[in-house]
């Protein structure tokens, strides 16, 4: 489903940062990624979430090549297919709970209530039902963490990617992140997540080695 091809991406010029990456990812499956800072892995995600698009090489998704779509389709492109976790939460602290769900609803043909609605059934899905006025400083980071990965199903994505979405959490939070994130990634569903942590990575269908910018396993 996701094929990268001959990729090579760089900052700055002749400092490259990921070097020729073959990579093929089947829907249905959960992939790690993991590797030493700065061996590339949030540039590989960014890349895969179409956040970096001036690389080198293809990048396509059910046969469709993304280098080819305009700015508009991509950002159309990524509000209907991914879904996105960041280890530090990114919860706006001014918006409740149920209003930082409901964000990626921003602009979608639902009425209010139809997005209360989806944003509730989101944070119900991950545990937070509860929690729907409260504000972002007022839960745990655990919970945090679990309001961010609402706010990344509630479009109901195909893909879901984190970057160690497990980050910040201990043992226990952490591993109650990964099976949420699990549960909530449908059959065909895929699921990339970046972890410093081994016996995370383990969870997963396939771990991808980052080297210096190139795969090594
Ligand atoms: N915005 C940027 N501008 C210039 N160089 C950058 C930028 N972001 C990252 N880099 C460089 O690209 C390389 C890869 O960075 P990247 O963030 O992808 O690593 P990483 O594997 O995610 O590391 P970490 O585990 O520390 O998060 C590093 O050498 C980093 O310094
Ligand atoms: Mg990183």
């Amino acid at each position: 489903m996701i094929k990268i091809e001959n990729l090579n991406f760089s900052y700055k010029k002749n400092v490259p940062v990921l070097k020729n990456i073959n990579l093929n990812i089947n829907a249905g499956e959960s992939v790690a990624i993991v590797g030493k800072s700065g061996s590339g892995k949030t540039t590989l995600l960014s890349i895969m979430a179409i956040l970096l698009d001036d690389y080198e090489g293809n990048y396509s998704f059910h046969d469709e090549s993304i280098n080819q779509l305009s700015n508009k389709e991509r950002v159309k492109f990524r509000g209907e297919n991914i879904g996105i976790v960041f280890q530090g939460f990114y919860l706006l602290p001014h918006l409740t709970v149920l209003q930082n769900v409901m964000l990626p609803l921003d602009g979608l043909q639902y009425s209010k209530e139809e997005k209360i609605n989806l944003a509730q059934e989101s944070l119900s899905a991950v545990g937070m039902g509860e929690f729907v006025e409260s504000y972002p400083d007022e839960v745990s980071g655990g919970q945090a963490q679990r309001v961010a990965i609402a706010r990344a199903l509630v479009r109901r994505p195909s893909i879901i990617m984190g970057d160690e979405p497990t980050g910040n959490l201990d043992e226990s939070n952490s591993d109650m992140i990964i099976k949420l994130l699990k549960k909530n990634t449908n059959k065909d569903g895929t699921l990339i997540v970046i972890t410093h942590d081994m016996s995370v990575a383990e969870q997963f269908d396939r771990v991808i080695r980052l080297n210096k910018g190139e795969i090594s396993s």
